[in-house]
């Protein structure tokens, strides 16, 4: 592990977005899509959520209170077309302009997202991404957004992580419609999500213009897949087989050969890694719990491993190969213990720092979440925010965490600051 020295401040260039990011099945409620029927493993589901679609006001004001100067959310489709190539719903789509002049108006810098795990009714009905025509309805509903909200918004986020959707919806059974181990499907959802990309890339590149030159790419979920045991054949081939599907062809698909031209920027949503041992995925997520895993010498959050240095690796990577600009899209930890928290961001936000002074084009990183909020299959029992949410008032009134401070001092200071740079280490009692 690195050590940092108390002498060492760590600045990021200028221009830099510090921002947090949420998506509207998450935090809004009052969603109409396959995940309002839902009920996750705790019992939770996503009708009201964190009530962000009435609250915005106020989770703006929290935003300018912790001093990001960006904010990556999604638009629900469902909540603007009742219909493919219907007109936008004037009243829903009042209500977004308004966030956004909001964010404009304090000073944060929007990055809109435009498919989050989520589809409206008539999509899922006709079969979802794994029907062509999908293609068609979608990128008629880019083209209608774009031209209504292109003065407000330049960044651009067509999918945020077809890799997990297609993986967890079509192969684990874990997202709606939870089909499992339907290869075929897979691969037809990452083909279709992929054309529709480079289609909609196309209308935001031509279209848009907030006064600046709009940008536009995909967040690409890396995982880093290894084996446990390093002679262990098996444990290897199923890594590799991991990194192959989930790595490999979701960046051909979408950025491979001319496709590549689509995309001004690769969007980056990182969190660690998962090793396997005797087949067996050691992560929070699939089960293994914390615990057991530290004894194993795993270091994890609720969800999976972390591996910071795997941040370095993974932008020398991505900056080699296609030689984009950088969004960090998304990276948090989800833990109840904050130090754990805010020393796993130091160590993520250090190996970006080194990789930012080796000449990768980083422009920004966006703290996953604003909010504790509906972790999908889990429910509410992952706590990503920066805020807390008491989920049993039902104001849903909102907290800073500690984790709040550490971010909001990083974030206007454009630097990790000299007194917080001292931690080294994940490991429990290198504290
Ligand atoms: C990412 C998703 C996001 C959230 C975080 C924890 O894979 O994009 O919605 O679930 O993980």
């Amino acid at each position: 592990m690195f050590v940092m020295t108390a002498e060492k401040t760590l600045r990021f260039p200028e221009q830099f977005l510090w921002g947090t990011a949420t998506s509207p099945t998450q935090v809004e409620g009052h969603v109409n899509n396959e995940w309002t029927p839902f009920v996750a493993q705790d019992g939770g589901h996503c009708r009201i959520a964190c009530d962000h679609y009435h609250r915005y006001p106020e989770d703006i004001d929290w935003m300018r209170q912790l001093g990001v100067n960006a904010y990556r959310f999604g638009i629900e489709w469902s909540r603007l077309q009742s219909a493919p190539f219907a007109p936008l719903n004037q009243a829903e789509l009042a209500r977004y302009v308004d966030l956004l002049d909001r964010l404009l108006a304090a000073g944060i810098t929007p990055m809109v997202v435009l498919h989050h795990f989520a589809n409206p009714p008539w999509i899922n009905a006709a079969g979802g991404w794994t029907n062509k025509a999908t293609i068609k309805a979608f990128v008629d509903y880019v083209r209608q957004l774009v031209a209504a909200l292109k003065e407000r918004v330049y960044l651009w986020n067509t999918f945020n992580e077809p890799d997990t959707y297609a993986c967890v919806a079509y192969l684990l059974g874990g997202f709606p419609p939870q089909h499992k181990w339907q290869l075929g499907q897979f691969r037809r959802v990452i083909d279709h999500m992929a054309r529709a990309h480079v289609r909609a890339s196309r209308i935001i590149r031509r279209e848009g213009n907030a006064g600046r030159k709009p940008e536009v790419g995909i967040a690409k979920n890396w995982t880093f897949f290894h084996a446990y045991q390093k002679y262990s054949l098996w444990d290897r081939s199923t890594a590799f087989a991991c990194h192959y599907t989930f790595n490999k062809f979701v960046l051909d698909a979408f950025l491979g050969g001319r496709r590549k031209r689509a995309s001004t920027f690769i969007g980056l949503n990182y969190y660690g890694r998962v090793r396997f041992h005797h087949f067996c995925a050691m992560i929070p997520a699939s089960g293994t719990p914390v615990k057991r895993l530290r004894d194993f010498g795993f270091v994890c959050d609720d969800m999976v491993e972390r591996y910071p240095e795997g941040m370095e690796k993974i932008l020398r990577y991505l900056h080699r190969k296609f030689n984009l600009p950088i969004y960090i899209t998304e990276h948090g930890a989800a833990s109840n213990d904050e130090s754990f928290r805010a020393r796993d961001l130091r160590q993520n936000l250090t190996a970006l720092h080194r990789s930012i002074s080796a000449g990768t084009n980083v422009r920004g990183f966006f703290y996953w979440s604003l909010l504790d909020n509906f972790e999908w299959q889990f429910g509410y029992t992952k706590k990503f925010g920066l805020l807390a949410v008491n989920f049993n008032d039902p104001q849903l009134p909102r907290s800073p965490k500690p984790l709040a401070a550490v971010y909001s001092s990083i974030c206007r200071q454009n630097a990790v600051p000299q007194e917080n740079a001292k931690d080294t280490c994940l490991k429990p009692g290198c504290t």
